[in-house]
Order: C-alpha cells, then structure tokens, then sequence
C-alpha cells in the first residue's frame, strides 16, 4: 500500500478554531497497516506527528513543521456485555455526535449526555470529554492505540489511561507518544438518566412529556438545545469549546474568594472547590470584548472565538491578557485547556 502524503497542506478547514495553519506534510489514514507506513515516514524524516480528528480542542501555530495525520480508522462493533450491558468497540475516526445519535436509535444508553461534542471518538480520551455531569472515563473500558516509535499494538485499561478533570496520561506521560485507533466504551440497555446538572433537568422538562422518565433522546435533544444555546458553532464561529478548564482551589482560597465576591459559584469536588471559569472571565469584563481577530463569546465567556483572520498568536494574546486580568483579580490562575501545537 502506498500512503498519499502531501506536502504543504492548508488545514484551516481542518481545525474547529480555523486557524490559518500550513502543515508540512498531512496524510489521512483509513486503517491501521497506514498507519504505521505513516508513522515510519514520520521516523524516517524525523518528523513530529499531529494526529486530528476534527481538529476541536487544538490551537495550531501559522506553519506545522510536523507530519499531520488525520486519523479516519472506522468501525462499529458490538462486543458482549454481562446483563444489561453492552460493549462497543468504536474506530478512532468516527464521530462523536454520530456515536451517540446511533447508540440510542440501537437502545444503548451512557452517551446521551455527551451529545453533540465536536471531535472524533479517538480523540475523547486524550481530554476525557464531558459535559452535564458525565465524563468519558465513566463509561470507558479500554482502548487501542499505536506506539509512534515502534508500530506496536497496545491496549490500556480506564487506570492506564490516568483519566482526571480534562486530563488524562496523553497530555502528559504519553504526550506525543501514541495514536489512538478503537476505544471500548460500556453502555447499558436500560436508562439511567443523569439529571444531577440543574439546567439539565429543566429542559428535560421542558422537552418530555413524561418529565418523570424521559427517553434517552430527550436528554439527547435537551444537551443539544443548551449546548447550541450556550456553544458557536464552529461552522459559523471558530471555537475550541472551553478554552480554560474550570480552576479547583483550596478551601482557604474559597473562602477567601466568598468573603470577597458573594455571588461567586463555587462546586465542591473531591480535590477542593471547583470555581466557574466563564464567571470570573464575565466579572472581569471580558465577555463580547475582542482584540483584533480574537474574541470572546458574547454568551459564554469561557469560549475564546476567531473573528475570521485570527492566527494562534492572536488568540493566545487575548488568552494571555485575561490570564492577567483574572489572577490579578482573584489571585487565580486560569490553565489553558486545548493543547498548543
Ligand atoms: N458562567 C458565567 N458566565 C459565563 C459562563 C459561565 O457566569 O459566561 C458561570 C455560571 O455561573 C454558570 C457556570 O459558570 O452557571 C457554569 O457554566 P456552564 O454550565 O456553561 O459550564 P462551564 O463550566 O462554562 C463546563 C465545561 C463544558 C461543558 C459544560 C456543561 C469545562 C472547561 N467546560 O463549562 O465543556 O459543556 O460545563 O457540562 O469544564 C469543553 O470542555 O469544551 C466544554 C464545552
């Protein structure tokens, strides 16, 4: 088999941020067996690798001297499950709304409130996607995933993977390290609705008529109305979602921050309290403001958007600037979520 590698490629199309980006070499690989031809191109050449799926949580710089590789491995297999539940094994590259929708038309629950994420399923891991009080790593069970160096074959289980809060060992220990080509995730055939997010729940009252057990799509259909509420479409307005992650603080500095700013949300979680990025942001007058090409969301501020002609040094200076603004404000430091390449 021979891979079609080009050279200097735009990928602005290819990045939900849209981000004039030329990358030096892009490739788009269907199975494994291309895989591994690319990723000995990428040894030979000495070439860094950047694996997309649709390019959603990325910040790409003008000119990628790097071997882009945009991972389209499909595949749909439903594995045995004990009782009530099921496993499916998923290809890196199919999408996640996609996944979802066909989970629940087959009556499998778990993803409902996952629904309409941007990106590919081989990505979800790398962040652990979540949204409305569900995480990846709640029904995760393993994955696959291509070592760069060697071309082997390694499965990782939900501890190996070092799932956290927007985190996981592929932004760290494995950064760089590995392609992702199927994950198992466990679904059930029953539903177990997860209403514990407030504004979840009203709209599922809204949506059902049986506000006591809604169907799997109608939590579907409510996560889809909020998120396109809250959320650009990237189509429209280039995004990466959240462009911070929401900082967790010590108990001291939340009660520092109450005494301060009464009105300030808080949420207990296991390693502290977790503080609503967007607020802060907001409170510091960031929300609709722009610099340049750059800007952010006039209704949800945690979303850093391209006007049209932002390259990755202009929305990186408008992050910088409210970086500045918030720790000064707050004495909080606000972490970039994307990864910057
Ligand atoms: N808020 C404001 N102003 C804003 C935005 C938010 O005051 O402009 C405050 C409000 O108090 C609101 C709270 O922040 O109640 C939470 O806002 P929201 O429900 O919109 O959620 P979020 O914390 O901004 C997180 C995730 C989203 C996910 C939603 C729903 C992160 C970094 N972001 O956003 O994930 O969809 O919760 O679960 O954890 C993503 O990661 O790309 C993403 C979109």
């Amino acid at each position: 088999m021979s891979l079609n590698i080009e050279e200097l490629v735009s990928i602005k199309a290819l990045n939900t941020m849209g981000l004039a980006s030329i990358a030096r070499y892009f490739v788009r690989i269907e199975s494994v067996e291309a895989l591994r031809e690319a990723l000995a191109f990428a040894r030979v050449h000495e070439l860094p690798i950047i694996a997309l799926g649709e390019g959603s949580n990325v910040i790409l710089s003008d000119a990628l001297d790097a071997l882009v590789l945009l991972n389209r491995i499909k595949g749909r297999e439903i594995l045995k499950g004990q009782g009530d539940t099921v496993r499916l094994k998923v290809g890196a590259g199919e999408r996640w709304h996609s996944l979802v929708c066909w989970t629940l038309e087959q009556g499998f629950y778990g993803l409902e409130n996952l629904a309409l994420i941007p990106g590919y399923a081989g990505v979800a891991p790398v962040q652990n996607i979540g949204a409305y009080g569900v995480e990846l790593k709640d029904i995760f069970v393993s994955l696959e995933a291509v070592d760069r160096q060697t071309g082997e074959m390694m499965t990782m289980s939900v501890a190996e993977c070092e799932f956290g809060y927007r985190n996981s060992v592929f932004k760290h220990r494995l950064k760089d390290q590995v392609v992702i080509t199927s994950i198992v995730v466990q679904l059930n055939r029953t539903l177990i609705p997860n209403l514990a997010y407030g504004a979840l729940k009203d709209r599922v009252r809204r949506i059902s008529s049986d506000a006591v057990t809604p169907s799997g799509m109608d939590i579907c259909e409510a996560v889809c109305a909020i998120r396109r509420e809250k959320l650009p479409d990237p189509d429209v307005l280039g995004n990466a979602g959240s462009f911070f992650k929401n900082p967790v603080v010590s108990e001291v500095d939340k009660v520092r921050l109450k005494a301060a700013f009464a009105d300030i949300p808080t949420y207990q979680v296991a390693e502290g309290w977790k503080l609503a990025a967007g607020w802060l942001i907001e409170y510091c007058g960031f929300k609709g403001y722009s610099k340049g090409e750059a800007g952010v969301y006039d209704r949800q501020a945690l979303v850093l958007i391209n006007h049209g002609n932002a390259c990755s040094k202009d929305i990186l200076a408008l992050a910088e600037e409210i970086q500045a603004t918030v720790s000064e404000r707050f004495s909080v430091s606000l972490e970039i979520e994307p990864i910057i390449y």
